[in-house]
């Protein structure tokens, strides 16, 4: 069947897949607009390429797409930036058919393509930062990327043609879509992206983005999403998050039961709002964690509000505070707030989780039941030594 690819220049193709109904990615992170696989070809005079494959499930798809540009069996080599399935759950099925293509990884890549998708030994052909592999008229560059997101990941640049396929880096989960340029909101998107995935491995990210300084770079293929024909708007952008650059921005995430904690964080909202803080409000029972990734991005400080629920904080906001400390934001301010019955507990089990994090919690206030009138002054007094110190320049 003839598929649909996508000419990027001259004997370098798209050949990936889109799957438009997929709302989970790792079990964790919602997807409200799907996402994509992209693999390439890059077809040298002498030898040719395909870089990166598809979800398990889109083999017979990526294996057609290849098939309308060039003969699978005639590939030579596979390049894996990345061992994660989404991306390298493909290679067993293609490299299968293409039977004398080699495996092309970093050392730690090929260890992972033996222990997760049983590629004999021989036939990968590991590569070390800044080695190159000429296809002929095609020179691959390979950039070691640790831990963007995993150990073994890499980059791989086309000389001639300048382009760089960095795999995850750069990427934002959108089944559609072809040029970023083209896409309405693309940079929330990849904010998110970056949310989720890069933001726990910033100063990872900012050596990487040191090695691609000096690089000419036209076009940047990413492994979802997108491609960026104007790749200095991503560029920008991720040096900014990489950077850890905040805004004159709160998140608040909580969660009420009863409405007593429901009530702290409105006053605290709107207190924040009249001194002209921009504000992302979460409330955890419907919250989209996503979004809360997103939003700690560029936020400069975050308040915390939870009930006690026997005896810890409510489970909600257990989980979203170990998220935050997961995803390490990079948040400077702290402010918590909670609601007990009788014996209390939430505000101990949150300083707990969050444990020693280089934050400064500017208030804390745990009340018994409702907040009386007294609490919502207290709210607005610690609401605008937050607003002052998210003000003051970082
Ligand atoms: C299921 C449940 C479990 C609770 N467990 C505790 C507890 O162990 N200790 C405590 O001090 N209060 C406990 N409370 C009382 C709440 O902390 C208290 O009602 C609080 O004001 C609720 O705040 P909210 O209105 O923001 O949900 C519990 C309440 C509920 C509904
Ligand atoms: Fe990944
Ligand atoms: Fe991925």
């Amino acid at each position: 069947m003839e598929r649909n690819t996508l000419k990027m220049a001259e004997n370098i193709y798209w050949v990936g897949a889109r799957d438009w109904n997929r709302r989970l990615f790792d079990a964790l992170i919602t997807l409200p607009k799907g996402t994509s696989y992209n693999a390439y070809l890059v077809l040298g005079e002498k030898e040719k390429t395909l870089i990166d494959t598809v979800n398990p499930g889109f083999e017979k798809e990526l294996e057609e797409k290849i098939r309308s540009i060039t003969k699978l069996e005639e590939i030579d080599y596979v390049i894996m930036n990345h061992a994660e399935p989404d991306h390298a759950g493909a290679i067993p099925y293609i490299m299968k058919i293409a039977a004398k293509a080699k495996l092309v990884t970093t050392v730690k890549g090929a260890k992972m393509a033996q222990t997760y998708y049983h590629i004999p030994q021989e036939r990968i052909k590991p590569v070390t930062d800044n080695e190159t592999l000429n296809l002929g008229g095609k020179t691959l560059r390979f950039t070691e990327a640790p831990m963007l997101h995993w150990p073994e990941t890499m980059f791989t640049y086309v000389e001639e043609d300048k382009i760089l396929f960095p795999c995850d880096f750069f990427g934002s989960h959108l089944a559609g879509g072809v040029y970023s340029d083209e896409v309405e909101d693309l940079l929330i998107h990849a904010q998110r992206y970056w949310g989720e995935i890069m933001m726990p491995f910033r100063p990872m990210a900012q050596k990487a983005l040191e090695k691609l300084k000096d690089l000419e770079i036209r076009m940047i293929a990413p492994s979802h999403g997108p491609i960026h024909r104007k790749p200095e708007i991503i560029l920008n952008a991720y040096k900014k998050w990489a950077n850890g650059e905040t805004r004159r921005k709160v998140t608040i995430a909580y969660v009420s039961m009863w409405n007593s904690t429901e009530v702290m964080v409105r006053q605290m909202a709107e207190t924040l709002a009249a001194e002209g803080i921009e504000l992302a409000f979460h409330n955890l029972a419907s919250a989209d964690i996503g979004d809360l990734a997103k939003d700690l991005v560029d936020s400069r400080a975050i308040v915390l509000g939870t009930p006690t629920v026997l005896g810890g904080a409510h489970p909600l906001a257990v989980y979203a505070t170990y998220l935050f400390k997961a995803l390490r934001p990079p948040t400077k301010f702290a402010v918590l707030l909670s609601s007990y019955g009788w014996g209390g507990g939430a505000i101990k089990q949150i300083q707990e989780t969050l444990g020693q994090l280089q934050i400064e919690i500017v208030g804390v206030l745990d009340i018994n039941g409702p907040p009386t009138y007294d609490n919502l002054k207290q709210i607005v007094e610690i609401g605008k030594t937050l607003a002052g110190k998210v003000k003051e320049k970082p």
